[in-house]
């Protein structure tokens, strides 16, 4: 089969892991028979720096037309140290997600095995974590009306959301729960804010249509301490804008590294992958930066384009690299390997994986190729 995928390699390190990615989707391409046809376009700072326009319509154009869209990372130290800048780079991915409808956004967040030992958290607290967030992804306090006084002494921005907005983003958390622990939770402040409490009453309301799933309740800063202190209880968490920005963070530390993170933005008719993680200025043309995150992004779209078996292979590939130990130096400062070469590896690893032959280590340690 043929797929068109958008490429939006973005800023700081975002070109470096989105090749990384591209790399285990054409060796996908190779094993399965599939054509991926990429069209790279610009978003965020390097839009704004070559067009003025952190989203050029081109770029809009090319993600509608794709079957999906893979995107790296946004941000630029130049704009978030200036509160007065009038384009930020940002607004260039809010206003594709916004364009797009892409509402649902998915980050699954999982203890490795192999990275336990990396979690500043303890073992027993993380072993065995599974957690699917699903974070609304169009609407809230991003989204509200947005002010700041002409004298500049006051700001504000408004929060809200509609029962149609919530239902639809309840629907898939629902349903994704019915099909792993059928466990739900609603993250929410509904003690504080009146969005809260529609997101409450709406999301109980549709409780009995899913008897098979669990539906519990938290406030969002209990929920925060909740994930580091037991963060097995949770099985599909479901939670509004900035609570599924700040908690998903907060949850890339049970993974060991955000630069594992992937994650999915759906909408009904485009979807977008991307890693959870930021741009990482100061990692940016070095070639350290961890590309995993992208390349689970890559799994994700496969996922998504109903390549599951595709998706698996890509996500076999990582959990080896993960146990032999060819991985960046957020995980591996010992013997850190480049961003490329984990690249290579994961692509190579695709390609050759049924030859057990080949001893991947010492391949990609440089020190022999077949034993
Ligand atoms: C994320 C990012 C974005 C967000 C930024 C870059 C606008 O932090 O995808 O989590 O806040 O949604
Ligand atoms: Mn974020």
């Amino acid at each position: 089969m043929t797929y068109n995928i958008a490429i939006l390699p973005g800023d700081g390190i975002g070109p470096e892991v989105t090749a990384q990615a591209k790399k285990a989707l054409e060796a996908i391409a190779d094993i399965y028979n599939h054509t991926f046809k990429y069209k790279e376009a610009l978003m965020g700072a390097i839009a704004i720096d070559k067009t003025g326009n952190p989203l050029p319509e081109e770029t809009l154009d090319a993600c509608e037309a794709a079957d999906a869209i893979l995107f790296g990372a946004i941000g630029d130290p130049k704009y978030d140290n200036d509160p007065s800048a009038k384009v930020r780079p940002e607004q260039g991915l809010l206003r594709l997600r916004k364009s797009l409808g892409l509402f649902c956004n998915i980050r699954p967040v999982k203890a490795y095995e192999e990275l336990i030992g990396k979690s500043p958290l303890k073992r027993h607290i993380i072993s065995g974590t599974d957690i699917s967030i699903y974070r609304e992804l169009t609407g809230g306090i991003y989204f509200g009306e947005k002010h700041l006084s002409e004298d500049g002494q006051v700001a504000s921005d408004g929060c809200k959301y509609s029962v149609e907005e919530i239902e639809r983003m309840a629907h898939l958390a629902f349903k994704e729960a019915q099909k792993r622990r059928k466990k739900l939770t609603l993250v929410d402040k509904a003690n504080v804010l009146e969005t809260s409490r529609l997101w409450r009453k709406t999301v109980t309301a549709m409780g009995p249509q899913y008897p098979d799933v669990e539906l519990d309740f938290l406030f969002v800063d209990n929920a925060a301490m909740q994930l580091i202190l037991n963060p097995k209880q949770f099985d599909v968490i479901l939670t509004e804008n900035l609570f599924g920005d700040i908690i998903s963070d907060e949850a890339s530390v049970i993974g060991g590294s955000i630069g594992l993170l992937a994650s999915a933005s759906i909408g009904k008719d485009n979807a977008l992958f991307e890693p959870i993680h930021g741009s990482f200025p100061q990692g940016a043309g070095k070639d350290i930066a961890n590309p995993l995150a992208s390349i689970l992004s890559a799994a994700m779209l496969l996922n998504h384009l109903g390549l599951t078996e595709e998706a698996e292979a890509i996500e076999r590939a990582v959990e080896k690299s993960l146990e032999l130990g060819i991985t960046t130096q957020d995980i591996n400062p010992d013997n850190p390997f480049s961003t490329s070469k984990v690249g290579d590896f994961i692509a190579d690893y695709i390609l050759n994986q049924e030859d057990s032959n080949i001893n991947f280590t010492n391949v990609h340690m440089g020190q022999s190729t077949i034993i």
